[in-house]
């Protein structure tokens, strides 16, 4: 038992082991074991390096967007000339990164509160009985007053008077002037790990007389409405009627392994309007009310 624990410890501290090489003289073996080396440099300079940059570290920017447009509309509906200026047709007023732009409008001018019929098709009646007094339906004006309507055969509502008549909407849309309105983006970026702050608004393009167009101005940050529409894959008259939601992408991918001045942007545009197999026909493209007052 002693020797085996001092046999052990003899063995631990007093040999020396050592790994042997052998040299193989076969072109064969010599050429796979190089190969495989070939393959697994090939593999970390090409993929991980070049490809991958896995030497890179990334950040993300951190960006602001403001949004300026320009263009004066006209339309003449029912004899009355009407002008439109950017206050009128975009939404909110203020440059912000999402915003409306109105280009089709059903006016209902000169409403106020009281009583009136509803539109041909909504709450029909044949007699007051037909009109029960406080009715209302969520596709309604208002609530019934249990009058019936003999000219109309549409009950009577208590409402924003006369009713908005919605049926018909305007096609071709009436501010199609829109299409060739422009926007301007002014977008500004940082990436706060590099300390570096880049804009869209490149030193070579000139302001004043450019257009975005995707071959020859890809970097000038004015747009035209028809412009952006055709790049998002829509004809302009066709999503102008009902209306529908554009996206503009600002892609600033850099590499900051070649000097900041190949920090560019590119713009991408994108339809948000859905395939039409999963939108319902009861409820396409965009649209909403609101209530001017005008002061003449
Ligand atoms: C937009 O401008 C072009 C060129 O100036 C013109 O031919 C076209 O009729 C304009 N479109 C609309 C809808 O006014
Ligand atoms: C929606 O309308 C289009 C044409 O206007 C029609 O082809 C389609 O079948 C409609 N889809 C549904 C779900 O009603």
């Amino acid at each position: 038992m002693r020797s085996n624990i001092a046999d052990a410890i003899s063995t631990f501290f007093l040999e020396y082991e050592t790994p042997r090489q052998v040299v193989v003289k076969n072109r064969r073996v010599g050429v796979v074991c190089r190969l495989i080396q070939l393959i697994v440099l090939v593999y970390i300079i090409g993929w991980v390096f070049i490809y991958e940059k896995g030497y890179q570290v990334t950040d993300k920017a951190i960006g602001s967007v403001y949004t300026k447009m320009k263009g004066v509309g006209y339309t003449k509906v029912n004899g009355v000339q009407r002008v439109w200026d950017v206050d009128d047709y975009v939404f909110p007023e203020q440059g912000d990164a999402s915003f409306v732009v109105m280009t089709n409008y059903i006016m209902t001018m000169g409403q106020q509160q009281g009583n009136c019929p509803e539109l041909p098709g909504k709450h029909s009646c044949q007699s007051d009985e037909d009109c029960e007094e406080g009715d209302y339906r969520r596709g309604g004006h208002g609530m019934l007053t249990g009058k019936c309507v003999s000219e109309t055969k549409t009950c009577e509502v208590s409402a924003w008077c006369p009713v908005e008549n919605d049926l018909v909407v305007p096609d071709p849309p009436l501010l199609m002037a829109a299409e060739n309105f422009t926007l301007f983006i002014k977008n500004s970026i940082t990436f706060p790990m590099f300390g570096i702050v880049r804009s869209n608004l490149v030193k070579r393009v000139n302001l004043r007389t450019c257009v975005f167009h995707e071959d020859e101005a890809p970097l000038c940050p004015i747009f035209r409405l028809g412009d952006i529409v055709r790049l998002s894959g829509f004809n302009f008259q066709e999503l102008a009627v009902q209306g529908g939601a554009i996206g503009i992408l600002i892609d600033w991918t850099c590499d900051f392994d070649w000097d900041r001045k190949h920090c560019l942007p590119k713009y991408n545009f994108h339809g948000l309007y859905g395939d039409g197999e999963l939108m319902s026909n009861s409820s396409v493209g965009y649209n909403f009310r609101c209530r001017i007052h005008v002061t003449l």
